[in-house]
């Protein structure tokens, strides 16, 4: 009888797991975006003032402040809600890559915020852009020209 109870318990527990709740990110899509306007976009919204991205051609200013690379050999390629969130919501997940003081203060990312002025359709077409940026680094992929 309690084994019967603990084991419905444990199947109303995974049931409750696996259905999507209300902040469920599940059916989330955006249009396709056109990686050649997020590479103008890029440039024209300033994220070139903290960010290099790999493979790509930008207009760079002359010294970045904070200087974090995007794109290039990952051990996991970014998957696009990671990337649609590291945009619109940077504090969320705030890189591991480099020290905390460089890249957040007060537990706050130091990205600036743009969701006021970016249009929806720049975020899109910047997260296409980026997304053909990353490459996934697999063993004995070394490569010490692209690394
Ligand atoms: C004032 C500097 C600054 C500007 C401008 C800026 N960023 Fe960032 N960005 C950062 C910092 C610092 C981080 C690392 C902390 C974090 O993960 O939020 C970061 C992280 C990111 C990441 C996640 C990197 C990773 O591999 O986890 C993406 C993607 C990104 N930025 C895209 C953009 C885009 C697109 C724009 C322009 C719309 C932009 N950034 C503008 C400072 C900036």
């Amino acid at each position: 009888m309690v084994i019967g109870k603990l084991m419905l318990g444990t199947a109303v527990f995974w049931l409750a797991a696996c259905s999507p709740g209300p902040k469920s990110s599940h059916g989330f899509r955006l249009p396709d975006g056109d990686p050649e306007a997020g590479k103008a976009a890029f440039t024209a919204l300033g994220c070139v003032n903290c960010h290099a991205v790999e493979g790509a051609e930008l207009d760079e200013p002359e010294e970045r402040g904070i200087d974090i690379r995007l794109g290039g050999k990952v051990h996991r390629v970014r998957t696009y809600g990671e990337l649609v969130t590291a945009v619109v919501h940077p504090s969320h997940d705030i890189s591991e890559d480099y020290p905390s003081e460089v890249v957040s203060s007060d537990g706050e990312s130091l990205m600036v915020n743009m969701n006021g002025s970016m249009t929806v359709q720049q975020l899109i077409d910047v997260v296409a852009f980026l997304q053909g940026a990353y490459r996934e680094y697999l063993p004995n992929d070394y490569d010490p020209y692209f690394p």
